[in-house]
């Protein structure tokens, strides 16, 4: 059984880009809304490095993360060839132009992952 929870409105979002939801627990979603005005959630966290997607460039039906150009589907959250790994991906649904997302989905989805990567360096590094 669902608990679907609103969000924002569709309109909130800004067309080919994103928004962020935070959670109590682990890595931020990411909403993305294409040109045709569907609405993708991601974990904001790139399988390759951990970079925050949602500050990346949305094109077609992807996300290109900012660290390292990775191109990331927005309906499967799987890396494209020749690159590999996925992030967890969150059902969505719109009702009369709301984001909706499952509540549990978001208690649990992906909070055992470390938090998104802001930059190419890393804090023990910078
Ligand atoms: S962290 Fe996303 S491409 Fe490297």
């Amino acid at each position: 059984m669902s608990n679907w929870i609103s969000i924002c409105a569709v309109e909130d979002i800004p067309v080919l880009g994103s928004r962020r939801v935070a959670r109590r627990q682990g890595p931020q979603v990411a909403l993305f809304r294409t040109a045709d005005d569907q609405v993708h959630a991601l974990l904001d966290r790139c399988p390759h490095k951990a970079g925050p997607l949602s500050q990346g460039i949305v094109f077609g039906n992807a996300v290109a993360c900012p660290l390292h150009n990775w191109t990331i589907a927005l309906d499967s959250g799987c890396a494209r060839e020749p690159d590999e790994g996925r992030t967890p991906v969150f059902r969505v649904r719109i009702v009369d132009g709301q984001v909706q997302l499952d509540g549990d989905e978001l208690a649990t989805l992906g909070t055992d992952l470390p938090l998104a990567q802001a930059g190419p360096c890393t804090r023990v590094a910078c």
